[in-house]
């Protein structure tokens, strides 16, 4: 049996580019760019193979790759047998019911018996159906934010992530349908090898997603605060605390959400916390 793990990641589009750099972080490289249909890894028995987003759920459902980066949204529109190992973080969208700017929306209703073009006829399906509302969908495979002004459709159903394509074609978002963002899938259809080697890219995306939502923080402080500071920023298992050469005082190191850092900063400023230093973590293993 082959013990060479395949991944399918979007050709061109939202998603190509942050895949590639999420698989270049958990330190896989690869040679050519995403000019050609695949490509090799240097140091890990990985392909990659570049696909159209909607054609990769059927190829990782029959086998073809063991593995593929998408939207949540492409996922749940195909409905294919692949199962989600791990949420992403990146390509945040949301699938919305939109309408010409111009229309008052009431709610749902509005659509009873319009015309909506979209290419995600099955989720728009089922949102209609619990909406309790019948409307006609018009299943186009793209440019679906001209629709309305062509008068193909008296609304649309698409993918909206900062909301310029729809503002620039005249509509106005109305319900969101589902929120998305790029998921890793991994195929029913796969060999021993193959599912160890998927373990082992799964715990580098984790120690690269980890780090990547997290700071590291130094700061100088008065040692009589330090038990104060701890419990502000208790850290992975507690603070490493230097002693400063300047008598009393003693250096901090912690690891934060960037959140929770913001959310502390003053309480750390009155406890005395000085010179504070905030960098990013390149990778995080728990
Ligand atoms: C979606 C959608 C819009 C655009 C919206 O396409 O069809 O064209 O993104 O983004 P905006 O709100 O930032 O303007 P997508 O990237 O999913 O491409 P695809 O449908 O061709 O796969
Ligand atoms: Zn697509």
């Amino acid at each position: 049996m082959e013990s060479i793990l395949r991944i399918a990641i979007q050709k061109k589009g939202r998603l190509s580019e942050k895949s590639l750099q999420l698989l270049k972080e958990a330190g896989i490289s690869i040679s050519n760019g995403s000019s050609r249909l695949k490509a090799q890894a240097s140091n890990f028995p990985l392909e990659v193979l570049f696909l159209r987003d909607d054609d990769i759920p059927q190829y990782v459902a029959e086998g073809v790759a063991q593995a593929g980066i998408l939207g949540e949204n492409v996922v749940a529109e195909k409905a294919f047998p692949v199962e989600t190992k791990l949420e992403l973080g990146f390509a945040k969208c949301r699938l919305s019911l939109a309408i010409p700017r111009e229309i008052d929306y009431p709610g749902p209703q509005w659509f009873e018996g319009k015309k909506v073009a979209t290419t995600y006829p099955g989720i728009l399906q089922q949102f209609l159906e619990k909406e309790g509302v019948h409307a006609q969908t018009e299943s186009i495979s793209g440019s679906v934010e001209v629709a309305p002004g062509i008068g193909l459709a008296d609304g649309i159903c698409d993918i909206v992530s900062t909301g310029s394509t729809l503002f620039t074609n005249g509509l106005k978002e109305v319900e969101t349908v589902m929120r998305s963002q790029a998921i890793l899938v991994a195929s029913p259809q796969m060999n021993q090898a193959q599912e160890a080697l998927l373990e082992q890219l799964i715990f580098r995306m984790q120690a690269v997603l980890r780090a990547r939502k997290r700071k590291y923080i130094l700061l100088n402080a008065p040692n009589e605060a330090i038990p104060a500071i701890s419990q502000l920023l208790p850290g992975m298992k507690s603070p490493t605390v230097l002693p400063l050469a300047e008598e009393g005082w003693s250096s901090l190191h912690t690891v934060v959400h960037e959140q929770e850092f913001w959310d502390v900063i003053d309480q750390l400023k009155k406890l005395g916390a000085e010179g504070i230093l905030v960098t990013n973590i390149e990778k995080m293993i728990l």
